[in-house]
């Protein structure tokens, strides 16, 4: 069923929290593929209802970011979507109101500890966190799920979601799900849809990268500085490396030695696409 206000949501949800049913929420922002389909079919094995929201937030874009031209394909997603029982696709205006104001002085923000968003995508898009909190937390007082699913692809939003959680006592449980990749080793992203087929090749040093870093770790190297080095073969002039940090994996702190408690995080552009991914180098 494909709903557009947030009032439709609220009725239906409220009769299913009257019949005892548990329900599951995947926030998305359309352009579903399969990595989104992992995070529905989780949620549909694990709850009673599920509800995935489409919603191209607009205040988590940064100025000069790809708001305007981020793909927007609600016909497909809804057709993704068939084992679902809400499709929630607001308009900007049902979630921020008639004309929607977007600057700091006009809406309430949920604001993520900056300790968390001084680093890694934080930090060249300052601000968009405060915009993924803030909508996050209108979808879970909106659907109000037992549990709400998000993909360990975007880590940092992963963790920071789940310390919104814990500080503001939302009763939710976050449920994190791997990354999904094409055989490649490319991981799966909305974005990768701006990709020429030559920019996908060049795009397969992100995962090569983050592969032989793991596979030196696993051989016995745990010095961050040695370890990044071995990045510095597979880019190319067409890469502008943005970040390859190593950071544990709950609290985001800095490692200079690697341990099973470590990720690596990378981001790099190939024209103006920028990718991220990462891995843990646990098992
Ligand atoms: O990961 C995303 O697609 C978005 O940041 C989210 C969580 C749906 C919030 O808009």
């Amino acid at each position: 069923m494909l709903i557009h206000k947030i009032e439709d949501v609220r009725e239906q949800v409220k009769a299913w929290k009257k019949a005892g049913l548990k329900i599951g929420l995947v926030p998305t922002m359309g352009a579903l593929h399969a990595g989104h389909k992992s995070l529905i079919d989780k949620s549909v094995e694990k709850c009673d209802k599920t509800v995935v929201s489409v919603f191209v937030n607009p205040i988590q874009f940064c100025a000069g970011e790809d708001l305007d031209k981020y793909p927007r394909t609600l016909d497909e997603d809804v057709k993704l979507c068939e084992n679902v029982d809400i499709v929630f696709a607001p308009t900007p205006n049902e979630m921020y109101g008639e004309g929607h104001i977007l600057s700091n002085d006009f809406l309430t923000y949920v604001v993520p500890p900056y300790f968390y968003t001084d680093k890694l995508c934080g930090k060249s898009r300052v601000g968009h966190f405060d915009g993924v909190c803030t909508v996050v937390n209108k979808l879970f007082n909106i659907v109000q799920p037992d549990f709400a699913f998000f993909g360990e692809k975007d880590f940092q939003q992963l963790v920071i979601i789940k310390k919104m959680v814990k500080d503001l006592n939302i009763p939710v449980e976050i449920v994190p799900c791997p990354i999904v990749r094409e055989d490649s080793g490319l991981a799966l992203s909305s974005r990768n849809k701006y990709l020429t087929d030559e920019q996908k090749d060049l795009a397969l040093v992100l995962s090569k990268i983050l592969f032989n870093i793991k596979s030196c770790y696993d051989r016995g190297i745990v010095d961050v500085k040695a370890l990044s080095e071995t990045a510095f073969e597979y880019l190319t002039p067409k890469h502008s490396l943005e970040y390859l940090e190593f950071r544990d994996s709950e609290n985001l702190e800095e490692k200079t030695v690697a341990d099973d408690d470590t990720r690596v995080f990378i981001a790099l552009k190939i024209g103006n696409v920028r990718l991220i991914d990462n891995i843990s180098l646990g098992t």
